[in-house]
């Protein structure tokens, strides 16, 4: 890679010399890096004017979200959930991100019970007293990416699914605890890991959490058994999501061979899962999307 001088422009578009911009991040992950530690490629280290476009993208789905969580109630069907979103979404001049995302036919995914993630919105899905159901909403801006998800309990739901749901939104806080520039996205897997086991849940294996702002899905690939001290290193203006899928029992999925796409746990029994997007600081981290 060519090697910047110090007055040249920063690499990273801000417009400001390289000595007063991304030097010192630089000299600081290439120290890791000859460590041995596995660190970001620059792709994915956003500016400050893309992390406000991010944030700008991320208002729309928040409001998508907001707006299904005033409505949602058992006797609709998901079908009339995706047309919220395709609503609100367009009004507020966005685009659904799923919608027609390597083929996936609908502006959101929403996964009910022993959906893991993933569902199709259908007509034929009513919403059932005592069900638990994810709304995953993800939304592009200007051609920038946010992504988030949250899950709700449809009218008398029993104390085991609601414990479920609260401990995978709890999940999100311990993991969040561990985000911080320059320790490891396994810090945050394995303490989102031990706190879902400790509590008699398991936690999904083959599908994470994501990179995302200029892409849907971006590197890093992020996952929830990982192991402290392992994985990609955290750095100021990386932006990715925590969407841990926790399962009430055994964490065996399987894949939906007729529409290729939903999840299932493979014994059948409840699933959930929150998702956040949080950009990296040099303090701590910011929450993106929720
Ligand atoms: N929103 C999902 C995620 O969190 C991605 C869904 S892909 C889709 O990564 F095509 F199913 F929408
Ligand atoms: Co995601």
């Amino acid at each position: 890679m060519h090697k910047l001088g110090r007055n040249e422009p920063c690499w990273c578009g801000s417009g400001k010399k390289y000595k007063n911009c991304h030097l010192g991040f630089d000299s600081r992950l290439e120290e890791y890096y000859y460590q041995g530690c596995l660190v970001p490629p620059r792709e994915i280290i956003k500016n400050q004017e893309q992390i406000q476009k991010i944030r700008e993208s991320a208002k729309i789905n928040i409001a998508v979200l907001d707006y299904v969580t005033e409505h949602i109630h058992a006797g609709i069907t998901t079908e009339e959930i995706d047309r919220w979103v395709y609503d609100v979404t367009t009004k507020m001049g966005g685009i659904p991100a799923p919608l027609n995302y390597e083929g996936f036919p609908k502006s959101v995914c929403t996964s009910i019970n022993d959906v893991v993630c993933h569902g199709i919105p259908s007509p034929d899905e009513v919403l059932q007293d005592g069900d638990i159901i994810n709304v995953d909403v993800s939304t592009i801006l200007n051609g920038y990416f946010s992504d988030s998800s949250r899950m709700f309990c449809i009218g008398d739901v029993s104390p085991e699914k609601r414990r479920l749901v609260e401990i995978t939104k709890q999940s999100l806080q311990v993991g969040l605890e561990q985000v911080k520039p320059w320790g490891f996205l396994g810090d945050m897997g394995q303490a989102i890991n031990d706190f879902a086991k400790e509590n008699g849940y398991s936690v999904v294996q083959e599908i994470g959490g994501h990179g995302i702002g200029l892409e849907f899905h971006e590197e890093p690939w992020v996952s929830y058994v990982s192991r402290k001290g392992t994985e990609m290193m955290m750095v100021p203006g990386m932006i990715f999501t925590i969407e841990p899928m926790i399962n009430m029992g055994s964490a065996d999925i399987f894949t939906d061979a007729d529409n290729g796409w939903t999840v299932y746990t493979a014994d059948g029994k409840p699933s959930a899962q929150w998702e956040i997007q949080i950009l990296v600081t040099e303090d701590g981290y910011e929450l993106i999307s929720y």
